[in-house]
């Protein structure tokens, strides 16, 4: 295949710009960069009620991704991985672990490592064909399906809530929340900064809470791990393991979902690359699943800043530089990749930056994504062996996230499917057992110390978080006093 092209000249190519990432050659500018001047500088875009950054460098190539990755004394995280800035609190709250350097990181990711056993992970598997298998029960039978919303984004998020042990009628309100979030920059789902900031703190409070109601009762899942964890006598707190709960949450929903949307669109536009993984599913099936995050490349960038005066891909750098990995780009090089604009089920080698670019923030849950991309893929190309996408889907308006619209309660279809019903709905008998109701005391009851300084921090800042669904969850206090973690809305 022939490398893509851009008919906007070097000096047009701002990164920074929102208006960009709409543009169908995104692939043409990325070429172009990286031929022409793979370390760029780029304006930062602006922020209502922030500050405008000063700027950042783009990493275009491959090897200098991997460079900047590997090399975590020079190129650092703490301030935080994504472009605009924010103060150390935030950073914090947001983003826990991904916005911290050694030793803090290394302590954080022991103690959250506990949580990612073997023996956790292998239950969490059998919950992933169980969760595969039920979604594809739920649409069979109905012929098309917007495949964003019913499917790609449906196996994450019940597995990543059953991982933490959040009841299912709570999934619906941490899949909006997560949307907002990661959403933000695309008007269509987050239109303030607002309604980001209540959304992280919402998340914030119920992994509390979730935690708190842990603490009295254990039981078998992530949550109580992660609150007896002990690595050098030290746990987490309660501060940390909110942090981490958006950060797990998010980074555990997003990023698979449109692995698995892109996935879905690549086999219905390569026909001949999916007979070949059809043909013998359980071999290919590994190389398949890499390619189809190399194909995707969910997380567009991530950023680093310099620690000292260096030079990275022949450009001078500034101690103190913001310098932005693109993996995107880095995953098309045509430097370090053969033919790799080609979807090839069997790639091998294939040594993708998509879960990051080596070093010691990798991606914690990539057996697990993995896991999931091969699952939902052996129930639905066996279970509904004519899905097609069938609509063009719309891009999502972000420099951050490489995905799909979807509907979300909207009227317009996104990234839709279609199989005959006739061929394609055999259902499955399939046994799961009710998941349970967690009760906990509100978290507004009893606000840690870490939670009550983020948030008289956040209560000086313009973006002042809304509590309106605080005050919901008040009323909702049962006979017994403890008040259900339901978020308005769910449930009746
Ligand atoms: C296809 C799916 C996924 C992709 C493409 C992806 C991508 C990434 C990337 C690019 C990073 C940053 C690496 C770096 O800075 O070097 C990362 C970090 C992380 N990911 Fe994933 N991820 C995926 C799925 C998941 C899942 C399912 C989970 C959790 C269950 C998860 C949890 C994390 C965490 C906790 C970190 C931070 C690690 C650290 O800072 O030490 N990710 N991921």
């Amino acid at each position: 295949m022939t490398t893509p092209t851009t008919d906007l000249a070097l000096d047009d190519i701002r990164l920074g710009d929102p208006a960009l990432w709409l543009r169908p050659d995104r692939e043409g500018m990325f070429a172009k960069l990286r031929a022409e001047r793979p370390v760029s500088f780029h304006e930062e875009r602006d922020f209502p009620g922030v500050p405008k950054g000063p700027g950042f460098w783009a990493v275009t190539r491959y090897a200098d991704v991997v460079r900047a990755s590997m090399d975590a004394e020079s190129f650092v995280s703490g301030h935080g991985v994504s472009i605009p800035d924010q103060t150390p609190e935030l950073n914090e709250f947001f983003g826990s672990m991904i916005n911290m350097d050694a030793p803090r990181h290394t302590k954080l990711r022991k103690l959250v490592s506990a949580g990612f056993t073997p023996r956790t992970i292998r239950q969490v598997e059998e919950s992933v064909r169980a969760q595969a298998r039920r979604i594809v029960d739920a649409v069979a039978p109905k012929g098309a399906c917007d495949f964003v919303e019913e499917v790609a984004a449906a196996l994450p998020l019940r597995i990543i809530c059953d991982m933490m042990g959040i009841p299912e009628m709570d999934h619906r309100r941490i899949f909006e929340l997560t949307n907002i979030i990661l959403g933000v920059g695309d008007p269509e789902y987050a239109s303030s900064r607002e309604e980001l900031m209540a959304a992280a703190v919402e998340l914030f409070q119920y992994g509390q809470a979730l935690a708190e109601a842990r603490r009295t009762r254990p039981r078998d899942d992530i949550t109580t791990a992660l609150i007896q964890a002990e690595v050098d006598g030290e746990r987490l707190t309660s501060q940390e393991l909110g942090s981490f709960f958006i950060l797990l949450v998010v980074a555990g929903n997003e990023t698979t979902r449109n692995a698995i949307s892109h996935g879905m669109r690549a086999l219905t536009d390569f026909p001949a690359e999916r007979a070949r993984w059809m043909a013998d599913f359980e071999r290919i099936a590994p190389t398949a699943v890499e390619e189809i995050v190399r194909w995707a490349t969910p997380v567009i960038h991530f950023r680093r800043t310099a620690t000292r005066d260096l030079e990275l891909g022949g450009q001078a750098i500034r101690a103190g530089d913001k310098v932005v990995l693109w993996y995107n780009s880095a995953n098309r090089d045509e430097a370090f990749w053969r033919d790799p604009y080609r979807f090839d089920v069997t790639r091998t080698p294939n040594d993708h930056v998509g879960f990051g670019a080596g070093g010691p923030h990798f991606c914690l849950g990539a057996n697990l994504a993995r896991r999931e991309i091969k699952v939902m893929f052996d129930e639905l190309l066996h279970r509904l062996p004519d899905i097609h996408v069938t609509g063009v889907p719309g891009v999502h308006a972000s420099a951050l996230i490489c995905g799909y619209r979807w509907t979300a309660g909207r009227s317009r279809r996104v990234l839709s499917t279609e199989y005959p019903f006739e061929r394609n709905a055999r259902r499955t008998a399939i046994l799961y057992g009710p998941t349970c109701d967690v009760r906990a005391l509100h978290p507004c009851d009893a606000l840690s110390a870490g939670t009550a300084r983020v948030l008289s921090w956040l209560a000086a800042r313009p973006f002042r978080p809304s509590h309106s669904r605080c005050r919901m969850w008040h009323g909702r206090a049962d006979a017994r006093g403890a008040r259900s973690l339901r978020a308005p809305g769910v449930r009746p």
